[in-house]
């Protein structure tokens, strides 16, 4: 177990996508924010410089980053260093060795494909740079669970559990901390919760773009290995674990790794999978490509606190709106005293979130004036907060320097979360073809029908 701060990062990948969108913005937030003074070095295969380097750097806070703060950014180019290399080359980490200089603790980010981990982590073990660092690496943490067991033992082979932490970078959301902290800060909620009063919960991550030039790694993905495997079974475990015996990662992650493999395999009907028209245009797509770009399903939970309450999960692209909700939707009353509509909802809880105005909302009935007593549903807002103080990347960045788990998913969990994909993958269904800026294919709507259908969460204002 390492105790100290990490005293320098390494970004494998420096030049790809990832950093780009995510990880340099991130830095120069934390650099803002007073929580970045160490050496960054980045590592790529790309004909760089330092100077070529800290310029993409400056495009990227700029687009992705919400502008270059001059004295922040001035203070994060000084702290750039590039190192270009193959990564089966040893030349490569010897040049990182000497970039490290002092530094004995690094932070290695991997924000490469996991076909290089093997390469990298070799060649950092070969000259020492493995010693006493952190490894960070990034989803998706293999394609399958026996990959996923291969990359773990990989990683193992240098790096103790401790010093492993998988990103995802769902966990690091504010409103994804909310979830858990809403469950157990509260007690008026614990009650409810079970299969004695939720009749249903539905969790929706929908996005209005497509996959924007990302073709290459979408077809190694398509959406169920893409978001579901990782982002969205994390806020399913969330929603449903039992209460942790503390805070630390150990209770958190073990009430995960529990209630994920309390999943049950669902039969061939309860998948939907769909593919936006017009993704064979796309860059590097295969033009008969059966990738899916949206996914639809229905869970089981065999436990006491869930069993028989299904769970639909959907994520799509080219979808309506860019939106994350989970709805969790309450039993109606035992017996209909007033003339509502039947298909009405009773009691729902709501949480967006994403992808901004994130909030907790409490959906009850009230009565509409007048003379019959007939009603209207309304929200009472638990919480409703714009906009998102810390980005994901830069408290999971931070959290990871000092060397704190809770917000990585643990080894089993992960794995966990593979069998109940790999089960879902196994029973490939047909593909239906949406339209985009549509909802996805119908027949995930009539997967739904006998739960009143899905809640389609509204764009953003
Ligand atoms: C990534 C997926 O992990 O998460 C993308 O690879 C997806 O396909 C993205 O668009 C969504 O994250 P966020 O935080 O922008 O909602």
């Amino acid at each position: 177990m390492i105790d100290s701060r990490s005293d320098a990062l390494v970004l494998f990948g420096a030049t790809g996508d990832l950093a780009y969108k995510k990880i340099l913005p991130a830095l120069h937030a934390m650099v803002r924010h007073g929580r970045l003074d160490v050496p960054v070095i980045g590592v790529a295969y790309g004909g760089y410089t330092r100077e070529k380097f800290v310029e993409r750097a400056r495009k990227s806070v700029n687009e992705h980053g919400g502008g270059v703060d001059r004295a922040a950014f001035d203070k994060l180019a000084g702290l750039l260093h590039y190192v270009d290399g193959d990564y089966r080359e040893a030349g490569t980490f010897e040049k990182l060795r000497k970039e490290l200089g002092e530094a004995k603790h690094p932070l290695l980010y991997l924000a490469i494909p996991p076909s290089l981990f093997d390469d990298v982590i070799g060649g950092l073990d070969a000259v020492g740079n493995a010693r006493g660092a952190r490894v960070v690496v990034e989803k998706p943490f293999g394609r399958d669970l026996s990959s996923a067991r291969t990359l773990n033992r990989t990683l193992h082979r240098t790096f103790p559990e401790s010093a492993v932490f998988r990103i995802d970078h769902y966990l690091g959301k504010e409103a994804v901390q909310n979830l858990v902290y809403f469950r157990f800060a509260n007690t008026f909620l614990e009650p409810v919760w079970n299969r004695h009063f939720v009749e249903h919960i539905q969790i929706t991550m929908a996005e209005r773009f497509g996959i924007e030039g990302r073709g290459k790694l979408y077809e190694e993905l398509g959406a169920i290995r893409d978001v579901v495997q990782n982002h969205l079974l994390q806020v399913t475990s969330l929603l449903t674990m039992e209460p942790p015996v503390g805070m630390s990662d150990r209770a958190l992650h073990d009430e995960q790794s529990k209630v994920l493999r309390a999943i049950r395999p669902f039969s061939g009907r309860s998948l939907v999978r769909g593919q936006y028209r017009g993704y064979h245009d796309e860059t590097d797509v295969d033009p008969h490509s059966t990738v899916e770009t949206y996914a639809a399903m229905q869970l089981h939970l065999d436990s006491w606190r869930w069993a028989d309450v299904p769970i639909f999960v959907r994520t799509g692209k080219c979808l309506k709106a860019t939106a994350t909700e989970v709805l969790a939707v309450l039993r109606k009353p035992p017996t209909r005293l007033f003339a509502d509509p039947s298909g009405e909802r009773a009691n729902y809880l709501r949480f967006r979130l994403g992808p901004d105005r994130v909030c907790i909302a409490l959906g009850a009935r009230v009565k509409a004036p007048g003379e019959d007593m007939v009603g209207r549903e309304v929200e009472l807002y638990a919480s409703d907060v714009g906009g998102e103080l810390m980005t994901a990347y830069e408290r999971l960045l931070g959290d990871a320097m000092r060397g704190d788990a809770t917000l990585f998913a643990r080894e089993d969990a992960v794995e966990a979360a593979w069998s109940i994909v790999d089960n879902i993958l196994r029973r490939r269904s047909e593909l239906a073809l949406y339209e985009p800026q549509s909802w996805g294919p119908a027949d995930a709507d009539r997967m739904i029908a006998p739960f009143g259908g899905w809640w389609n969460p509204p764009a953003s204002a």
